[in-house]
C-alpha cells in the first residue's frame, strides 16, 4: 500500500481564508477586529521565524497584530506587567507568550497571569480544565489542527483506536482529550511505555509527537493506519547539510499507513492556522457571540 499524503499546507490555507472572511464579515457586523499579541522574550532563531510568520499570517488574515519583543534579560515582574496591560486592552483578543522562556523566568506562573478569555494557545488551567471536562474551551493550536486534518480525512473518528505518542501539555495529553471527545479508544505512550513498537501496531490513528527524528519506524505502524506526524526536527546529514524530518521514518511508514501527513507542509502550517482560528473565537465569544461552525473542536 501506498499512503494517501494528507496535505495539511493547502488545508491550512484554506482555513486562514475561511478565518479572513469571517474577520471581515465580523467587521462589517460589528466594527471590531480581533486582536493578537504575541510576546516573545530573547534571541532564540527558532522562536524569532515562528513569530515573525504568526505576525505575517495575523495581518493576512485582517487581525490587527500586536508584536513585543523584549530583551532576555527582562525581569518575570516586567513581562507579568504586560500581560496585565495585555489582559485590559480592549483591541487584544488574544495573548501568546513564545515558549520556550529564559531560565530565570517561570513559564507556569506567566501563563497562569493569561486571562482565560485571551489564552489562545489553550495552556491555562482554565482551559486544560475545562477542555478535561467537556466543556467549551481555549484548544491548544497543534492538537486542533491535528484534529481538523484527521476529521477531514477520516470523518468520523468514533471507535477508533487512537495511540498519542508523547505527553506533552502543548501536544500530547490535549491530543488525547480530542481524540477522547471524538469517541476514540485512547492511549498515551511514552518513552516509558513497554513495547512501544507493539503499542502503535494497534492503533487506526497514530499521532506522533515525541520530538525524536524518525523514530516511528514502518514496522510500528498498522497497515492503513492513519500518521500523524507533529515533529519537526533539523537533522544534519553526512555531507553536512540540513534538513528538516518528523518523527516518523516517512518512506518506510508511508508504504504501511492508509494515509500520512508529511514533515514539511503537514501538521506544522495548521498551526499558526488554528491559532488564527481560536483569535476570532476569543473576540467573538468577547462580543457574546458563538464562534464560526468548524473552527472549535
Ligand atoms: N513554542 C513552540 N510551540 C509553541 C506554541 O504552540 N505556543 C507557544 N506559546 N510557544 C510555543
Amino acid at each position: 500500500m501506498t499512503a494517501t499524503v494528507i496535505d495539511g499546507k493547502a488545508f491550512a490555507a484554506k482555513l486562514r481564508a475561511k478565518v479572513a472572511a469571517e474577520v471581515e464579515a465580523l467587521g462589517a457586523s460589528h466594527g471590531v477586529i480581533p486582536g493578537l499579541a504575541v510576546v516573545l522574550v530573547g534571541e532564540d532563531p527558532a522562536s524569532q521565524v515562528y513569530v515573525r510568520n504568526k505576525n505575517r499570517q495575523t495581518r493576512e488574515a485582517g487581525m490587527g497584530s500586536f508584536e513585543h519583543k523584549l530583551d532576555a534579560s527582562t525581569p518575570e515582574a516586567e513581562l507579568l506587567a504586560l500581560i496585565d496591560r495585555l489582559n485590559h486592552d480592549p483591541h487584544v483578543h488574544g495573548i501568546l507568550v513564545q515558549l520556550p522562556l529564559p531560565g530565570h523566568i517561570d513559564a507556569d506562573r506567566v501563563i497562569d497571569a493569561i486571562d482565560p478569555a485571551k489564552d489562545v494557545d489553550g495552556f491555562h488551567v482554565i482551559n486544560v480544565g475545562r477542555l478535561g471536562a467537556g466543556l467549551p474551551a481555549l484548544t491548544p493550536c497543534t492538537p486542533l489542527g491535528c484534529l481538523m486534518l484527521l476529521r477531514d480525512h477520516l470523518g468520523s473518528l468514533s471507535g477508533k483506536n487512537a495511540v498519542v505518542l508523547g505527553r506533552s501539555n502543548i501536544v500530547g495529553k490535549p491530543m488525547a482529550q480530542l481524540l477522547l471527545k471524538d469517541s476514540c479508544t485512547v492511549t498515551i505512550a511514552h518513552s516509558r511505555t513497554r513495547d512501544l513498537p507493539e503499542v502503535c501496531r494497534g492503533a487506526d490513528i497514530l499521532v506522533a509527537a515525541v520530538g525524536r527524528p524518525e523514530m516511528v519506524q514502518g514496522d510500528w505502524v498498522k497497515p492503513g493506519a492513519t500518521v500523524i506526524d507533529v515533529g519537526i526536527n533539523r537533522v544534519t546529514g553526512p555531507d553536512g547539510s540540513g534538513r528538516l524530518v518528523g518523527d516518523v521514518a516517512y518512506e518506510s511508514c508511508a508504504a504501511v499507513a492508509g494515509a500520512i501527513t508529511p514533515v514539511p507542509g503537514g501538521v506544522g502550517p495548521m498551526t499558526i492556522a488554528c491559532l488564527l482560528a481560536n483569535t476570532l473565537t476569543a473576540c467573538r465569544r468577547s462580543l457574546g457571540l458563538d464562534p464560526v461552525e468548524g473552527l472549535t473542536p
